[in-house]
């Protein structure tokens, strides 16, 4: 096993635990709601947003503990953002992580209750996060630009109004629709765990990097193995060759953005390789 895979490893396992004891708090709702929020929670997601913020974390501090409850609340925004996107309203998808969607294993209502849950539940996770106040404030409102107008909701209604005919305006999406949230996962694990202003805007610019970057693996893996998903994708405006250009660029980019953190941040420059070669 790479370094690089056992600490992905150690990372995701230490976040599984402290995700499943959060959830264990939920003896008290409905069953009807835990359990859709557990099938879009525990669902086989790759954890790609917490393991990004835990090792953010690790880059600029010697203990990630204080970045664990940001990397569960930036995973709720997420699956709860995957629950809604697969409605019939949505993208109206039946499989996710090869198993059916919230909404096919469940209902519609329930889908889109089980996003209410995970979306408020997030906020609520910040507030019992143990940081200073002064912290815990800058993380809230991070977290609410980078998930609402300002980002992934935005972004996604760019996704599904006018066509994007530039590639200006195609990454304008991206970055709101996917980028946001993952570049905010980076900023916050750093800003969790006590990152100086340099170390942070470090982490920052590489974050912004990876978040499109992980957009372009994802358009040419859906283009792949679906040549006819008709979403709009980097391959609408570029050829394969171009593509792949766009991501070294990217990819190099986000790299370079590490520079000022040295060693330290060998295991975040392999997770932006791990990202541009990523087959999942
Ligand atoms: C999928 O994200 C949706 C996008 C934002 C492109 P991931 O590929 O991180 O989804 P999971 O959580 O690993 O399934
Ligand atoms: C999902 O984007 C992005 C959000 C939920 C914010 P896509 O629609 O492109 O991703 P998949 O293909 O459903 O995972
Ligand atoms: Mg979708």
């Amino acid at each position: 096993m790479s370094d690089f895979d056992a600490t992905r490893k150690r990372l995701v396992s230490r976040f599984e635990s402290a995700l499943a004891d959060y959830a264990a708090r939920w003896s008290a709702w409905p069953e009807g709601l835990v359990a859709p929020v557990r099938h879009v929670l525990f669902g086989g997601g790759k954890r790609v947003r917490p393991l990004l913020a835990l090792l953010a974390a690790e880059a600029v501090s010697d203990d990630a503990a204080p970045a664990l409850p940001w990397a569960i609340a930036v995973e709720m925004i997420h699956t709860y953002s995957l629950a809604h996107d697969d409605l019939p309203a949505m993208d109206d998808d039946d499989e996710r992580r090869g198993r059916p969607t919230c909404h096919i294993a469940y209902d519609e209502a329930h889908a889109i209750l089980a996003g209410d849950a995970l979306l408020t539940e997030a906020f609520l996770v910040l507030a019992d996060g143990g940081w200073p106040a002064k912290t815990a404030v800058q993380l809230t409102r991070m977290l609410g630009i980078a998930a609402g107008g300002q980002g992934m909701v935005g972004g996604q209604i760019l996704d599904i109004g006018g066509e994007l005919t530039t590639m200006q305006a195609l990454e304008h999406m991206q970055r709101l629709k996917t980028g946001a949230l993952i570049r905010v996962a980076a900023d916050g694990g750093a800003i969790a765990a006590g990152g100086s202003q340099t170390q942070v805007a470090a982490i920052r610019a590489c974050g912004a990097a990876l978040g499109l970057l992980f957009q372009i693996t994802d358009d040419l893996l859906d283009r792949l193995q679906d040549p006819e998903e008709d979403g709009k994708n980097v391959l609408d405006l570029v050829d394969v060759q171009g593509a792949l250009a766009r991501r070294d660029e990217v990819a190099r980019g986000a790299i370079d953005a590490l520079t000022p953190l040295g060693e330290r941040a060998a295991p975040l420059a392999a997770l932006v390789h791990a990202v541009a070669h990523r087959d999942q």
